[in-house]
């Protein structure tokens, strides 16, 4: 009797450190209130950006929110900022009502005057960039000075598309008939639908918003459930630039939202052209939806990048670069360089390098000047990691360095280097979204190339090499078959002024530079007939 006693008060006590256990892990969410990062001094910045506790999620021309209420958290600690409230489906219906009637406002508005407004915008960005480029950091969780470099995106290609609104035209072409005049006349879409991903919470808003707006569209953005503060802090803005010259707000609405919004943006009529950056599995979901009805798209879809380093190589270009393209944002940039291809005779010496490197980078709170490599996004994406390293391991490769998560705060964890997998292993084909670098050894020029392009994806590439013969068979026909293709630089961290996005299962689309404007815009091909005749075409008499 006296040991099932002893049993039924071990079991109690058990029982009371369960309870316990539980109760203080339901008491954060229960003092929500007092513990949001917002009310804390440290965090007071944050104000300077016109965030509250509560936030409103929509916006067109007024603010408002009926949806469902989220709570962004901080990924370095996993604490809770503040939270939004997102769009009802009867408030998306009322903000494209308004951004309609927005759009006839503004597409009577001359090209460079709408290149004015922009020139402003990108003004009071500058003005904002540090607290902006903070609240990026704390939001997304990548390290301060790259918030502050994706502002400086969105400030670059306003100044961009000014200089644009007064050269963006169409030419004059000769007619094979007397006279008559054959020329292109560009209009805007009417309503761009812009659907950004977590990892670039300004910057692809930006490339997006800026062009589309001197071509003479108006903007619906729906940024990414988990950065909805940094979506309410731009259109913040953006909005202020928009009333100050009394224009109607619905020029840039914004409904904050999941899956719902997503939807309802790519099946409505309405969205002259839908922009989506996210994951390959999200943008095919979303490209039938607009295929369905015939509507237009711009995808940004995923990549799986790959730098090329040959015998010749700059070896001290090779190192940062391949570092700073696999490390930087924690891997989390669809232009991540996720295989290292290596020539056989210079592997062994750069894994070690690289190595050493990794070894070298300075983990810490991403917002600290310190620091160059911060936490991962989500908890999902930290499982993600897992499970990639697992499959690598099953397939062969070998663990290098890192592999492990990190025992700190937030969702921390060890940038990984894999050897020895096979170029067509499963996983090296695979776009992870996290710090894993593959590295793969070749022989041959032609073994190299056929890897870079083996991938389903088309997005980002480089080589590393001083044969001027190879750099150009590289950009040729027969070369990298991505969207991006450079030469002893990195993968990622592409400037504004050229056209962004890749090939394949990337989807094709082109934003920011060069002209990828034209998909913000509808192409008219005129035939003005100033003479007295009627000559048809191709000589045909018709009598
Ligand atoms: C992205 O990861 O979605 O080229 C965009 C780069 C940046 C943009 C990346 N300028 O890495």
């Amino acid at each position: 009797q006296f040991m099932m006693q002893r049993v039924l008060t071990q079991r109690l006590a058990r029982l009371f450190v369960l309870r316990n256990k539980l109760l203080l892990s339901v008491r954060p969410a229960a003092a929500n209130m007092s513990t949001l990062l917002i009310n804390q001094p440290n965090y007071s910045w944050l104000k300077e950006l016109g965030l509250n506790e509560d936030n409103d999620g929509v916006y067109n021309g007024s603010w408002g929110g009926q949806g469902e209420v989220v709570t962004s958290y901080c990924p370095a600690n996993n604490e809770a900022i503040a939270r939004v409230r997102q769009a009802t489906m009867a408030e998306y219906e009322e903000t494209v009502q308004k951004a309609q009637d927005a759009w006839k406002v503004w597409a009577d508005v001359p090209a460079p005057k709408r290149g004015e407004i922009v020139r402003q915008i990108g003004e009071a960005l500058r003005r904002k960039i540090k607290a902006l480029g903070s609240l990026v950091s704390l939001e997304m969780g990548k390290i301060y000075v790259e918030g502050v470099g994706e502002v400086q995106e969105y400030v670059d290609v306003c100044d961009y598309a000014v200089g644009l609104s007064r050269m963006i035209g169409g030419p004059i072409l000769p007619s094979e008939r007397p006279g008559h005049a054959l020329i292109e006349q560009w209009n805007p879409v009417g309503l761009v639908g812009i659907i950004t991903a977590f990892n670039f919470p300004v910057a692809v808003f930006g490339w997006n918003n800026a062009i589309a707006l001197i071509c003479g569209n108006v903007c619906l953005w729906k940024g990414a459930p988990t950065t909805p503060l940094t979506s309410v802090a731009v259109t913040k803005i953006v909005a202020e630039v928009l009333e100050h010259n009394h224009l109607p707000g619905a020029i840039c609405s914004m409904t904050c939202g999941g899956a719902d919004i997503g939807t309802a943006m790519a099946k409505d009529e309405r969205v002259g052209l839908l922009s989506f950056t996210g994951s390959t599995h999200v943008g095919k979901q979303v490209a039938m939806m607009v295929q369905e009805r015939f509507g237009r798209q711009l995808l940004e879809l995923g990549g799986n990048n790959a730098i090329i380093v040959f015998d010749d190589a700059d070896l001290n270009l090779v190192v940062p670069s391949a570092v700073f393209a696999s490390v930087g944002t924690a891997g989390q940039r669809c232009t991540t360089t996720r295989r290292l291809m290596l020539h056989e005779s210079v592997h062994d010496q750069v894994v070690e390098r690289i190595t050493k490197a990794y070894q070298q980078i300075r983990i810490g709170d991403p917002w600290d000047p310190n620091t160059l490599y911060g936490p991962l996004h989500s908890k999902q994406a930290v499982q993600q990691y897992l499970a990639a390293i697992e499959q690598a391991k099953q397939q062969g490769g070998t663990l290098v360095c890192g592999g492990k998560i990190m025992d700190r705060p937030g969702n921390y964890v060890e940038p990984t280097i894999i050897t020895g997998l096979p170029h067509n292993a499963p996983i090296v084909h695979t776009e992870t979204f996290v710090p894993i670098l593959y590295v793969l050894k070749f022989k041959t020029e032609d073994e190299a190339f056929a890897w870079n392009n083996e991938v389903k994806q088309g997005l980002s590439s480089s080589i590393f090499t001083k044969d001027m013969g190879r750099v150009f068979r590289w950009l040729g026909p027969k070369g990298s078959d991505c969207g991006i293709v450079n030469v002893n630089i990195p993968t990622s961290g592409a400037e504004i002024g050229g056209a962004f996005g890749g090939e394949k299962h990337t989807g094709g689309g082109r934003e920011s530079g060069s002209d990828s404007w034209k998909q913000y815009m509808r192409r008219s091909t005129c035939t003005i007939n100033y003479s007295k005749d009627l000559p048809l075409a191709q000589g045909i008499k018709f009598e």
